[in-house]
């Protein structure tokens, strides 16, 4: 029988996305009314952690942030107490801190710790638990690239946007009679570039796990002008490599593990081949961190909401390691090693996939 739970942690890790404060709010409000427990908010992840930043959260400091987009904890996706730099010039070596965590944590006198994030985070919350923690994830990411959950929260939000984003790049591409080539975030998988531009009915949309290359690209830009369609939108994801070639890296911050690297710049690079051979005037967008702003749809803010109740019902039952994922319509728990094993990819015989190209889209592979 689990013992009665009085104080749990909460804290968020890696990059922010729209339905964390709706996560913050389901967990704090059900343990505090429903357990009568107390709830402290850990400051920017692992950080407060190592550098003992908190504050209690009440009934009232969750209250009206269902529609707040980003955190109130604040987040920090380089903090991985693990491999933790004190100096973040990136002049010294990495140092395991990870005994701090669990020194702090017991002087917290905490029965259980939330950790709200993706791959990165909830890998670093799998060590912990490992090393005694009573740890409860909740999947978040825009990338929707974690195994074992149908859809993590955040990433439906972000789908809307760029769908929204590629509606107004229409008008702009068909009044110039250019080809627009749009950037979209998604790390090293391709869901957010193909839910988006299938919503939003993009020409040619590339993707990590479908190579291209340039001939087919070209050939259904120029198909296009010559059935009167004298514009193109071509919507790619950052993780895309060029044919023959590697990913694009924006920067890298620190040493060289995946983490580190910040993709980008697959758009230019599209927009300028694409130009060269076609002659076809052409513009890219990289949209950037506007994908992760903002207030949450309503299918992540009921997302969020059932994630966070869940989570809060494991802590009750004493089911740690674990965090609630979505299967079908209903919330499974789930084990976080299995959740982080690896990156989940889109599926090549994805339906999705089938429906675009019977429809016309190009994903540049024929
Ligand atoms: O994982 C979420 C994400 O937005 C990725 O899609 C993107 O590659 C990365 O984070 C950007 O990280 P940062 O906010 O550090 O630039």
């Amino acid at each position: 029988m689990p013992k009665r739970i009085k104080r749990i942690g909460i804290l968020t890790g890696g990059g922010d996305c729209p339905g964390i404060n709706a996560v913050i709010r389901s967990v704090t409000k059900t343990v505090i009314e429903k357990y009568g427990a107390k709830v402290l908010g850990i400051k920017d992840g692992f950080l407060g952690l190592i550098k003992e930043r908190w504050r209690e959260l009440s009934y009232e400091d969750v209250s009206s942030i269902l529609t707040l987009g980003g955190t109130i904890l604040g987040t920090s996706n380089r903090d991985d107490p693990f491999h933790w730099l004190p100096d973040k010039e990136h002049k010294s070596e990495p140092i395991d801190v990870s005994d701090t965590v669990i020194e702090n944590y017991k002087r917290l006198k905490l029965d259980a710790l939330v950790c709200i994030g993706g791959d990165g985070t909830l890998s670093i919350a799998n060590k912990l638990h490992k090393k005694g923690l009573n740890i409860v994830g909740v999947p978040k990411t825009i990338d929707n690239d974690l195994c074992e959950t149908d859809y993590t929260f955040g990433f439906n939000t972000a789908v809307n946007i760029v769908m929204e984003a590629i509606d107004r790049i229409h008008t702009t591409a068909s009044s110039h009679h250019r080809v627009m080539v749009v950037e979209t975030m998604g790390r090293y998988a391709g869901w957010l570039a193909l839910e988006a531009g299938v919503a939003g009915g993009g020409d040619i949309i590339l993707i990590p796990e479908i190579p291209f290359n340039w001939d087919s690209v070209c050939r259904k830009v120029k198909e296009r002008n010559r059935r009167g369609k004298r514009f193109s939108i071509v919507v790619v994801a950052e993780g895309t490599k060029p044919p023959g070639g590697e990913l694009v890296i924006k920067r890298i911050i620190g040493d060289k593990r995946p983490e580190n690297i910040r993709l980008g710049g697959i758009g230019s690079v599209v927009a300028e081949e694409i130009e060269n051979r076609t002659g076809v005037e052409t513009r890219y967008i990289v949209l950037g961190h506007l994908q992760r702003g903002g207030s949450p749809t309503a299918f992540d803010r009921l997302l969020a909401t059932r994630f966070g109740y869940v989570a809060a019902e494991m802590i009750a039952e004493g089911r740690f390691g674990y965090m609630p994922a979505l299967r079908g319509n209903k919330i499974k728990p789930v084990l976080i090693s299995r959740a982080v094993r690896k990156i989940r990819r889109v599926p090549k015989n994805y339906l999705l996939i089938e429906a675009a190209r019977s429809i016309g889209t190009s994903f540049g592979d024929d």
